[in-house]
């Protein structure tokens, strides 16, 4: 047995809409308790790969495990063992915070739904507005209470599609400790994400989707390897990752030397 089980496992995954061939081959795995971020262009497909992973979409071909179960096989095993939040918040407006966590903690079953959403208020630092119509949030308030409902339950396997995508700085730093925390908890997280800074900080593996297959996938150590520092008279500088991200994906640029999975 592996010493590392493996939570996602993702191999040859192909999808089109009509022409556009949006995944050609999308390979890649995520260690159990890890944080993997999937970066790539507008458009690239991350969402795409977010939905299929999460059953909403099929694939054309290829496979893909989620916590052991396959999506096309197992799907509602899959859907057990995981929470989606999406690129869009999905919580209900008409609802007060505190409702939305306790309609989805009853949804899932679990024991005591009413003090499961006080705590989750309490960690998201939405206490204050728990009792509010969360059509009176701002938008990074909704964010939060959307990251909050997809850790009802303990899920094993988390997906955040841009989780703080609109969220001022201190917010982001807020979901950056919940997203650590999970991971050090053992809970696996996969997240996409345009910040490159986030992916840096945040991401045991990072993998670059470009034109429909990860190009580079690696630590952000593996990465920088990929570029020569930077050399200035006094110091030398690593490459942030936003270099390395625009001399791989950016238009024109060389691919780097050894630039592959
Ligand atoms: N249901 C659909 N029908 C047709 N085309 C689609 C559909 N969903 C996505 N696409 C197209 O597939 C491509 C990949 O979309 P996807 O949403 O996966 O990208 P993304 O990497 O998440 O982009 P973003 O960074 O903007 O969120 C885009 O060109 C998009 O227009
Ligand atoms: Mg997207």
């Amino acid at each position: 047995m592996a010493t590392t089980p493996l939570a996602l496992e993702v191999r040859g995954l192909r999808k089109s809409y009509g022409k556009l061939d949006v995944l050609r081959g999308v390979d890649f795995d995520v260690a159990a308790g890890s944080i993997f971020a999937l970066l790539g262009s507008n458009g690239a497909g991350k969402t795409t790969v977010v939905r299929i992973l999460s059953t909403l979409l099929k694939p054309d071909s290829g496979t893909a495990g989620v916590h052991g179960f396959d999506v096309l096989a197992q799907p509602e095993k899959v859907r057990e063992s995981i929470s989606l939040t999406g690129q869009f918040a999905a919580v209900d407006q008409i609802l007060t915070g505190r409702e939305n966590l306790i309609m989805v903690a009853r949804l899932r079953q679990v024991r005591e739904p009413g003090k499961v959403a006080d705590d989750l208020l309490e960690r998201f630092g939405l206490t204050d507005a728990g009792g509010r119509r969360v059509g009176t949030y701002s938008g990074g308030m909704r964010r939060r209470l959307d990251i909050a409902m997809s850790l009802i339950g303990d899920p094993p396997v988390i997906f955040l599609d841009e989780p703080t995508t609109g969220l001022d700085p201190e917010a982001r730093i807020e979901v950056w400790q919940e997203i650590q925390s999970l991971a050090g908890k053992g809970t696996t997280i996969l997240l996409t994400t345009q910040y490159l800074d986030e992916a840096e900080k945040l991401a045991d593996r990072i993998a670059i989707l470009h034109e429909g297959t990860i190009i580079v996938s690696g630590t952000l150590a593996d990465l920088r390897k990929l570029l020569p520092p930077a050399k200035t008279e006094l110091v030398e500088r690593q490459p942030t990752l936003e270099e390395i991200f625009l001399s791989i994906v950016g238009k024109g640029a060389a691919t780097p030397e050894g630039a592959q999975r």
